[in-house]
């Protein structure tokens, strides 16, 4: 298993999930090398949890990171990431491979632009 997959996988570990109790990791790749990861950090609030992709990404750009590779999600049935997380994947990575993975590796391959067709794109407004 490759080391961005295993680390998503590994990531699901470090998960605050108390409410849905649905543990989710993700690991990007930067363009130099780097993996780093991130985990979903649910809040008595809601609406103010965070995903594991963006917990991942945010903590990447923190870091001094800018351009990425490739990302990798876990979750314990091979979920696809969700809306909000795909806008946020394709804004901040372009299009990039998104290795979607359950608990024992790869479920499915695929792209971030595939995963979200007709973005919303603020630069193309005039
Ligand atoms: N979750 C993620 O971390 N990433 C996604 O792409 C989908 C949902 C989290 C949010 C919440 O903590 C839990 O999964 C259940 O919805």
């Amino acid at each position: 298993m490759n080391k961005l997959i295993a680390t998503s996988i590994e990531m699901r570990n470090k998960a605050r999930a108390p409410y849905s109790e649905y543990k989710v990791g993700a690991a990007v790749e930067t363009i130099d090398g780097k993996i780093i990861g991130g985990c979903n950090v649910e809040n008595a609030s809601y609406p103010l949890s965070n995903c594991a992709e963006q917990t991942a990404l945010f903590t990447a750009i923190a870091e001094g990171n800018s351009q990425f590779k490739a990302i990798a999600v876990a979750t314990e049935n091979g979920g696809s990431p969700c809306g909000a997380c795909r806008q946020v994947i394709l804004e901040l990575c372009g299009d990039i491979p998104v290795y979607i993975c359950d608990k024992n590796g790869l479920v499915n391959e695929t792209t971030s632009k595939a995963l979200l067709p007709n973005a919303f794109d603020k630069t193309k407004l005039k």
